[in-house]
């Protein structure tokens, strides 16, 4: 489960010799996603979605406020823990980050890798997911070789390959044509069958109403709406 806690983050700002500015980027973000949840975060662009999803994958750290990962509290969290627990969650960033000097197949491989699964599992994992993606024929490439969807597709597979608790992705659908953005869904929704926590920032209107989940709708940095409460009634 995620929970978020009168969550606050600023980010201080040095001007030359002008005092240090303090920005308010997310302000008073209460909310709850089950294990098990699915949730679309909406938006306008500068609203604060990838900050949000920043504090969920630990790369950031709320200036005021409780977040609890994996029923775990992230603010004491030594480096190690925190290193273990970023395991279990799969991101797919905006920006990819795909290791450019590795290989399709090497950069989903990765994650096996780093938690130590077998060369064969590894090879039967990625090979399977990199086929769902429509890349079989690309394995070898470097990143810099494929397009943007490509790109995408990789590092979508890769955010997956773990079969993580939480899965995050910042409009992962940026790239994608309507048929891939089914496929990427029919990827999510089983893994969110199978018990993964599920949050995916997306503009793409045409998916958040044929896949239809509750929204948490960010606006100037604060959450203006949690459509579970209404759902739920
Ligand atoms: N590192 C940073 N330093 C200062 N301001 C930032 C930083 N990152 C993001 N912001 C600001 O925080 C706000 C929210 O950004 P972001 O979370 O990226 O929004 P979204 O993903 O919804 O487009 C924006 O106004 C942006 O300019
Ligand atoms: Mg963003």
């Amino acid at each position: 489960m995620v929970r978020f806690d009168d969550v606050g983050l600023k980010y201080r700002r040095a001007q030359g010799k002008s005092p240090v500015e303090s920005l308010d980027i997310l302000r008073s973000v209460s909310f709850e996603i089950p294990q098990g949840g699915f949730r679309w975060l909406t938006g306008a662009s500068g609203a604060g979605k990838t900050t949000l999803l920043k504090l969920m994958y630990l790369a950031a750290h709320p200036s005021q406020g409780k977040i609890e990962i994996l029923g775990v509290d992230a603010a004491k969290l030594p480096v190690r823990e925190a290193a273990l627990l970023r395991r279990r969650i799969g991101v797919v960033f905006q920006d990819f980050r795909l290791l450019g000097h590795l290989s399709a197949y090497d950069n989903v491989a990765l994650p096996m890798r780093l938690a130590r699964r077998s060369e064969a599992q590894v090879k039967s994992d990625v090979t399977e997911l990199l086929h769902w993606v429509g890349l079989s024929g690309k394995l070898d490439r470097k990143p810099a070789e494929l397009s943007g969807g490509e790109q995408q597709r990789i590092s979508i597979a890769r955010a997956v390959v773990n079969r993580p608790k939480l899965f995050l992705a910042d409009e992962p659908t940026g790239n994608l044509d309507d048929l891939q953005a089914d496929r990427l869904m029919m990827l999510i929704t089983g893994l969110n069958k199978m018990g993964t926590t599920v949050v995916v920032a997306t503009h793409n209107q045409r998916l958040v109403k044929d896949y239809p989940a509750p929204r948490l709708e960010i606006a100037h940095g604060t959450l203006a709406f949690d459509e579970a409460l209404v759902w739920a009634g």
